[in-house]
């Protein structure tokens, strides 16, 4: 028993959990409003760089991942650390790659 809530522990620490269905209405609408300002409404780029799932391809998560969270110094992209945590943008990555 004292096995089985270890192992519980530790799968949810170590998988991103899924935000709630709330917050995941919260991201969505942040993707579109305020990283949507920059890399353009469908995120086929402007300011920013396209983010449509074939330009992701190549790239991989801990690469986007570390872009989102602490920005790209020298660039327009800022920091987002402050305002969604690493599973959030995990999850926003995933979304990035299967829109829907
Ligand atoms: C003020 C403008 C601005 C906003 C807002 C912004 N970005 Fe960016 N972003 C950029 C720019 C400019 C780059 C390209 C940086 C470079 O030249 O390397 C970039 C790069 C990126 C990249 C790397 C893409 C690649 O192909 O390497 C990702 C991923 C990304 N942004 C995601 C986001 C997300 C998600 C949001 C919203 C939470 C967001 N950005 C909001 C300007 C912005």
């Amino acid at each position: 028993m004292k096995k089985l809530l270890v192992l519980l522990l530790v799968s949810s620490t170590c998988f991103a959990v899924e935000p709630s269905l709330e917050r995941q209405t919260e991201l969505r609408l942040l993707l579109k409003n305020d990283c949507g300002a920059c890399h353009g409404l469908l995120l086929q780029g402007g300011l920013g760089s396209p983010l449509q799932p074939q330009d992701l391809m190549r790239k991989s998560d801990i690469f986007l991942i570390e872009t989102i969270e602490n920005g790209r110094k020298g660039t327009a992209m800022p920091p987002w650390k402050p305002f969604i945590t690493t599973s959030e943008i995990s999850w926003l990555v995933n979304l990035l790659r299967h829109p829907n």
